[in-house]
């Protein structure tokens, strides 16, 4: 393994940077579609429901076809096959990477040593949609008999920003007769806000924890389990209103709830990654099972497309060669997603995760270290917000920030006439930026409207600004499998160009280990050895304050 070349050592490498060098300054939009207007039909590609246009990036027929070359010689299509095959390509875990097997259809074969992972999958799931279908109708009952109305998800990291912002996402589509709320924070103001309203016969908590053993997760969940017991004052309430989503049977028991309770998942499936696994268990019971399947539909789509698509029209492996075009030729350093839709609010913050605990590496996949950038930070917010914030800066300011722009032709439905009329101007937003962003206005642009010449270079946008516009028709839960995995391949293609494993997180390990042993210092002032000087006067500074 130790002779694969690094990435940056391989002539198509260098064959970009020469092109970088050859096109530099940047290639300017405007020049780029006044000598060929076509590329706005050209470069778009569709999937599913989605129309991709990437017309506006510093890029021309050679840069892509560089690109496409980058990406062979990195062996990005035999990790791909090899990821579909459930290869353990998680080198650094020794795992498989299968997320792409929790949408498989039920007759699809996919082994993990031999073995067939699908009926499982389909088996939990079958399982889920029991459960959700028992707690919509009113079947389950709490302990006291009263029928469930409120359901909180404690988990942190995958485990709540799957179910939280797909809520969110999917909330035209959800039962309104229930109260879903999300927990994830140790701060107990996040439990406490949450349950103080609730009343808690007719609460249920979804404990979901890969592990089982995440000190936030358990914390709450041990919390909740004592407000509860408070209420009803009956050890054998929890197993009506606890039940759990784990890899780790062992650990579900012993925190006290029974395995009957447990949908599980497996090792193969990533904390990023889970959301269409047994962690969706609460977007189940929102949407219902039907709603559900529809939003693994969407998945399966682009993951068929990821497979099968020829390389200069498929999504995924496009949007992830664009970014490396501006990750590690053109020096840009984060990446803004910026959805026009309110109902992914949460999307961002979700692929911050996906994107940043994947790509966010310095060791190479045999252990080197690397000597090229990696993952973008991964920012955003929904865009109309966006323009009166920061959106000064992407327009104005001197960094380099490529965007995507993601918007829907109809407004969700049931959003009734009137507001549903507000739609268009919604979106004359999203295409209003996206004309500044690339074209910007020149400083003859800006005389001719009058403006006095000291303002003229304030009043100038240089423009050139690259943007992705993905356009559906509408957010329902196809399109959101849809975008997910859209993003979740894009993650991939960048993580085995730049030779890196994106399916581990060891870095997160030592602020949790640090956590821990800093603990007893803020609690009982405990003389914690190995405290560095810095940290020890915050410890004593912050017990000073706390008296
Ligand atoms: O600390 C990072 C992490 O391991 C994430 O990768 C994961 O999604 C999150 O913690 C929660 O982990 P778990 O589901 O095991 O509680």
């Amino acid at each position: 393994m130790s002779d694969v070349p690094e990435p940056t050592r391989r002539p198509e490498w260098t064959a970009l940077e020469d092109h970088r060098a050859d096109t530099l300054p940047h290639p300017d939009l405007r020049a780029l579609f006044a000598d060929d207007p076509s590329r706005a039909q050209r470069y778009v590609v569709h999937v599913g429901d989605l129309r991709i246009d990437y017309s506006r990036h510093l890029v021309g027929d050679e840069t892509l076809a560089l690109l496409l070359e980058l990406a062979g010689a990195t062996g990005v299509f035999a990790q791909r096959d090899a990821m579909f095959r459930g290869e353990r390509i998680n080198v650094t875990e020794d795992r498989a990477v299968l997320h792409t097997a929790l949408r498989a259809p039920r007759d699809a074969v996919i082994e993990v040593d031999g073995e067939n992972v699908v009926p499982a999958v389909h088996a939990v799931l079958d399982r889920m949609a029991g459960f959700a279908a028992r707690i919509r109708s009113g079947e389950w009952t709490g302990h006291t008999g009263k029928r469930i109305r409120n359901v909180v998800n404690i988990g942190i990291g995958g485990s709540d920003l799957g179910p939280a912002m797909a809520y969110e996402a999917l909330r035209a589509h959800t039962d309104r007769g229930l109260t879903f709320r999300f927990v994830s924070n140790v701060d107990g103001a996040d439990l406490h806000e949450a349950l103080r309203d609730l009343d808690p016969g007719e609460t249920l908590f979804i404990v979901a924890s890969k592990t089982f053993t995440t000190i936030e997760t358990i914390t709450n969940a041990t919390s909740a389990r004592a407000w509860l017991l408070n209420a009803v004052g009956d050890e054998r309430a929890v197993a009506r209103h606890f039940v759990a989503l784990s890899t780790n049977a062992g650990k579900v028991t012993d925190f006290g709830i029974d395995t009957a309770n447990m949908f599980e998942f497996w090792d193969w499936v990533g904390g990023r990654y889970s959301l269409d696994s047994a962690i969706g268990l609460s977007l189940m019971i929102a949407i219902g099972p039907d709603r559900f399947r529809e939003m693994l539909d969407g998945f399966r789509i682009v993951d068929e497309h990821f497979a099968n698509a020829p390389a200069e029209a498929n999504a995924p492996l496009l949007m992830g060669l664009l970014g490396v075009w501006y990750n590690n030729f053109l020096s840009a350093g984060s990446h803004a997603v910026l959805p026009y839709s309110h109902y992914l609010s949460k999307f961002t913050a979700y692929l911050q995760q996906l994107d940043m605990e994947s790509n966010g590496k310095s060791a190479d996949r045999q252990g080197r270290p690397v000597a090229w950038q990696t993952g973008p930070v991964v920012w955003g917010t929904p865009g109309t917000n966006g323009q009166h914030a920061y959106y000064q800066l992407i327009h104005q300011g001197t960094k380099l920030i490529p965007a995507d722009l993601i918007g829907f032709a109809r407004p969700v439905a049931g959003l009734g006439d009137e507001l549903g009329a507000q739609h268009d101007l919604l979106m004359a937003n999203l295409f209003a930026q996206g004309q500044a962003l690339a074209f910007g206005r020149t400083a003859d642009e800006v005389r001719a409207e009058g403006v006095p010449e000291e303002q003229v270079p304030h009043r100038v946008f240089r423009g050139n600004h690259p943007t992705t516009t993905i356009l559906a028709t509408e957010l329902t839960p196809s399109v959101l499998g849809q975008l997910i995995a859209l993003y979740e391949h894009k993650v991939f293609v960048q993580g085995a160009i730049w030779n890196i494993d994106s399916f581990d997180q060891w870095g997160v390990e030592l602020g949790k280990v640090l956590a821990k042993r800093v603990e007893p210092a803020l609690t009982t002032g405990a003389d914690v050895p190995g405290l560095d000087p810095s940290t020890a006067a915050l410890v004593a500074a912050y017990r000073e304050r706390r008296k």
